[in-house]
């Protein structure tokens, strides 16, 4: 070996060695965390992103075993289907034929991995660098050839079952209810008989608490976006307080943007639904669709529009829906929010302190896959039209424009539009909008937890107040320049206090609900319930012959359902890292010691015990009690 050859050696070991150092240091938590400096960025009102590089390499070695896990899941994508001279398995039509897709998938994150390493190799945190990689949204595969298989629209409304996977008898209990969401697809009356119960029975792992009562003062607006089309019939409806609306027009900002050939796009949306005044419940009558800007505007009529008018103009709605589901209901509210508290929790209060000890079992995982989410986008996200980090922070930093933090909370989202458990039960307490109600009773048990922690901690108002790492973690996390969290009130009180971290603590808590097969199987499985995206970007009028194959090339095409069912398996059918239950019973695994009666610790065990029976009917007929996890991960 000459001693060239030997310096050669010699720089590749020390480079690999200061990458190993970036790569596997574990994080010091006496450490402060920084943040993206999105606020440098032009994006001043998003709360805080923070960036925890050291993590990333293990989070996406978890990430892998997870991919891992869904083979089973996927394998049983095997009913068969012959669309356009195609005959083939379900599994080829979402992924290709004769693909290996967990290969496949490993080579991305090999990708992901190596692109990571080159990140922390270059100083990643600088603004120019960061931006760079947030407005990146090419994926590996595409460089290959895509498997036409993968790019066709559907031409039956009952082909959408091929995302129901056979394992775990999935697909046999579903299939009951096929000839019913396909009907969703062809008649207009069963399209609006299912419309509301779908959003309002199945939308608590996409926190679609999205209905407003339509009454004298928000009326104008929305008259005014109808224009003539505001009938008299309409103002009967808004007299008798029958009148309620689903309001997504703020989706107008959305391009459309083009992912492997095709476009993916969000349509903005605005819904109004009228109430049976003897059943209470709830179906659509007119909507209206627009593209970016306000463009392509039509409003639809339900009786009036042609049978695949109105059937485009629910789908339209039920995408804008999807899409505020994933990105604003559940990201935002649940992965967002609570990353920035955490982040200045970590950086303001010591590991001794009792609300780090608290919150500790609770703050895991989540801020490493938001960094994961964010940078390497183009492997994690789901098929929207939002197909890039920038386009995300972009659209959430408009969102979080003048919102306070408090406006995330189910009671007062559910108060500021008007939503009372009157009118929305019938038979029983909310059970026209169940998951109202499930959210509020989640939210009443975790202030209960909260008040037993805060009452048994701080002896009074006055302790707070003389609490100075707490006082410190409120004045960072309402830094523009630290957490930037609006909204936050001034800890002066118990009462403040408790109110402050149930916000947090229900968002991290109730963010479990998504990894239940129920979130998932079989009805958001069945994409058309909740279309991601649409795959063509005119938007047709009123009066349009529309075939339900025609209205079947706007839906999502089989590779778009594929990555949709990357999405939900990733979820469903992977364990959690960390159950909330501990699987050696409530008892175990506390907080303050191992004495069961210490009362903040039977403040958790209580929590426990409602979150198994809350479980027990969420996740109804098979519940899956440690599927839950204690923590964001993913
Ligand atoms: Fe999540």
């Amino acid at each position: 070996m000459t001693w060239n050859n030997l310096l050669v050696v010699l720089g590749v070991l020390l480079l690999l060695g200061i990458a190993a150092y970036f790569l596997f240091r574990r994080r010091d938590y006496g450490k402060r965390i920084r943040r993206l400096p999105l606020h440098l960025l032009g994006f001043p009102n998003i709360p805080a992103v923070p960036f925890v590089l050291n993590e990333i390499p293990d989070t996406l070695f978890r990430l892998s075993k997870r991919a891992y896990a869904t083979t089973q899941a996927k394998s049983g994508l095997n009913n068969t289907y012959k669309i356009e001279g195609f005959d083939a398995n379900g599994y080829s039509y979402l992924y290709g034929r004769g693909k290996d897709v967990p290969a496949e998938q490993e080579m991305d994150r090999q990708q992901l991995k190596a692109d990571m390493e080159t990140a922390i190799l270059e100083n990643e945190l600088r603004p120019g660098k960061v931006r760079s990689r947030l407005e990146d949204n090419t994926h590996p595969l595409t460089a290959q050839a895509e498997d036409p298989i993968t790019l066709l629209s559907l031409t039956a409304p009952e082909q959408f079952a091929m995302s129901w996977t056979t394992f775990n008898a999935v697909y046999e209990d579903a299939e009951p209810q096929l000839a019913n969401y396909a009907a969703t697809l062809t008649d207009p009356e069963v399209a609006n008989r299912e419309f509301w119960p779908t959003i309002a029975q199945h939308g608590f792992a996409y926190n679609l608490l999205i209905l407003q009562k339509v009454n004298a003062q928000n009326a104008a607006d929305f008259k005014a976006a109808f224009g003539e089309e505001w009938t008299a019939d309409i103002e009967t409806l808004l007299e008798r307080q029958l009148l309620y609306a689903i309001d997504l027009r703020f989706y107008e900002i959305l391009q459309p943007q083009t992912v492997k050939g095709n476009p993916r796009f969000t349509p903005a949306t605005l819904t109004l639904l009228a109430q049976d005044p003897s059943t209470k419940t709830l179906q659509p009558i007119k909507v209206i669709v627009t593209g970016y800007q306000g463009t392509q505007k039509q409003i639809y009529t339900y009786g009036v529009a042609t049978t695949g008018a109105w059937l485009y103009a629910l789908q339209a709605a039920k995408t804008s829906i999807t899409l505020y589901g994933i990105w604003t209901g559940h990201v935002w509210h649940w992965h967002i929010v609570s990353a920035a508290l955490l982040m200045t929790l970590n950086n303001e209060v010591e590991e001794t302190h009792p609300l780090r000890l608290f919150m500790a079992p609770q703050s895991n995982f989540l801020l490493s896959f938001n960094d994961v989410l964010l940078l390497l986008w183009k492997g994690i996200a789901p098929p929207t039209s939002v197909s890039s980090a920038t386009q995300f922070i972009a659209m959430t930093d408009v969102f979080a424009r003048g919102r306070a933090y408090f406006d995330d909370d189910p009671d007062v989202t559910l108060g500021k539009f008007g939503i009372l458990k009157s009118d929305f039960s019938e038979n029983g307490d909310w059970d026209q909008f169940p998951i109202a109600g499930q959210m509020l009773q989640l939210w009443q048990a975790t202030g209960d937890y909260i008040s037993a922690f805060v009452n048994n901690t701080w002896a009074n108002d006055a302790a707070v107040v003389a609490d100075k790492q707490l006082q410190a973690w409120l004045a960072a996390s309402t830094n523009p320049e630290e957490g930037n969290v609006a909204g936050l009130p001034a800890l002066d009180s118990r009462a403040n206090l408790i109110r402050t971290l149930q916000s947090l603590v229900f968002r991290l808590t109730a963010h479990g609900s998504a990894r239940l097969n129920h979130s998932a199987n079989p009805v958001l499985s069945f994409v058309t319930n909740f279309p991601p995206c649409l795959q063509l970007t005119d938007i047709p009028p009123a009066n349009a012959d529309i075939s339900t194959e025609a209205l079947l090339r706007y839906l999502p095409k089989t590779g778009t359902i594929g990555e949709m069912m990357t999405f939900y398996f990733t979820f469903a059918f992977s364990a959690p890292y960390v159950p909330f239950l501990p699987l050696a019973g409530n008892n175990t695994e506390l907080i303050f010691g191992d004495d069961p009666t210490e009362p903040r610790n039977a403040a958790l065990i209580a929590f426990r015990e409602y979150i198994h029976d809350f479980i027990t009917g969420y996740d109804a007929p098979t519940p899956q009690y440690y599927q839950w996890p204690r923590n964001i991960e993913t």
